[in-house]
């Protein structure tokens, strides 16, 4: 028979995402629901390699559900990359009796995992956690929702000052390797233009559509641009090149950064997280490990978390037609 579970830790790790609060809370209920303690980890592997544990009960997740940021904290660990530092994370583990791990965080985050357990067969489950959105076995990871919609309300703003003084924006959002953000906040703050790692249609498609949207009467235009965009300028050179070629334009240049990554999270996170942080408790319980729990037709779903580390998640390229028809 199958050892009971008597201690799970919880941690966060990597970039942090509104929503990783509701998944601790979520983490620690379901365990406190199922009469398993639980342990918070904080800074991620970080603080596993040197001991940063507290104990958790139901009472200690109490009104964090809508809070931003993590209340575990989150780091990236070079010293987790070193088998020596594995060691001493799983030393902690062992001392402290933890017998599993759920892991909320993005791909490095259970790249960790999955060594961890091949290395110690320590039980693991992932919980997606970032704003970017590019793990693939969920159609949402955690924090996406909420960053998203506050990209979108920033663009809004932008265009409320690029159209007073008819200029032209062109807005840097975050997603050094994912277009998700761009696309979708592009889209929905009605940008003339987007640009995304994930297709590079060259600079003269922007400038020629910039040229219509001029001669057809707008008074403002909105470029988005995600990070990691393939057209080889930064947002500041891209600026200096529609000036260029374009002198009727006046432009100006917005980085959001990591506003993006905080805030209160939306009532799709946190739904999401309550759904997840239980089924990555139960499926601990039912002995699963190496998988990662998400979000697939509403359905709450598990991949390995190998294929969530390697597989890719699809951006629906269907948008870009939308958004070209959206700005005739
Ligand atoms: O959380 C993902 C992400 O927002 C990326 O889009 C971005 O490139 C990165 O984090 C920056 O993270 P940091 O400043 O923490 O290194």
């Amino acid at each position: 028979m199958r050892e009971k579970l008597k201690r799970i830790a919880v941690m966060t790790s990597g970039g942090d995402s509104p929503g990783m609060n509701a998944a601790i809370r979520s983490v620690v209920r379901t365990c406190a629901y199922y009469k398993i303690e639980c342990i918070g980890i904080y800074r991620g592997y970080q603080g596993m390699i040197e001991g940063d544990f507290i104990n958790m009960t139901a009472r200690s997740v109490n009104h964090i559900i809508h809070k931003g940021g993590t209340i575990l904290k989150s780091a990236r660990s070079k010293e987790f990359m070193t088998k020596k530092g594995r060691q001493k994370a799983y030393k902690n583990l062992i001392k402290h009796d933890i017998n599993a791990l759920v892991v909320i965080g993005g791909d490095g985050t259970f790249t960790g995992g999955v060594v961890f357990n091949k290395e110690f067969k320590f039980p693991v489950v992932g919980i997606p956690g970032t704003i970017d959105n590019d793990i693939y076995g969920t159609s949402h990871t955690l924090g996406y929702d909420t960053a998203l919609n506050t990209a979108m309300e920033a663009i809004d703003k932008i265009r409320d000052t690029a159209s007073s003084h008819n200029r032209l924006f062109i807005v840097e959002v975050m997603g050094r390797d994912a277009g998700f953000i761009a696309l979708n906040a592009g889209v929905g703050a009605g940008a003339e233009e987007i640009l995304i790692p994930e297709e590079n249609l060259g600079l003269d498609r922007m400038l020629e559509s910039l040229k219509k949207s001029k001669s057809s009467g707008k008074s403002s235009s909105i470029v988005v641009v995600a990070e990691g965009d393939k057209s080889g300028k930064t947002v500041f050179e891209l600026a200096d090149y529609v000036e260029e070629n374009l002198p009727e334009y006046e432009v100006r240049v917005s980085v959001l950064g990591h506003m993006q990554r905080g805030g209160s999270p939306s009532c799709f996170d946190r739904v999401l997280a309550s759904r997840l942080g239980v089924k990555a408790v139960e499926l601990l319980i039912d002995g699963k490990t190496n998988i990662m729990v998400g979000l697939k037709d509403n359905q709450v779903v598990s991949t390995s978390l190998e294929k969530a580390i390697k597989g890719i998640q699809e951006i629906n390229m269907e948008l870009l037609r939308v958004s070209d028809i959206m700005t005739t």
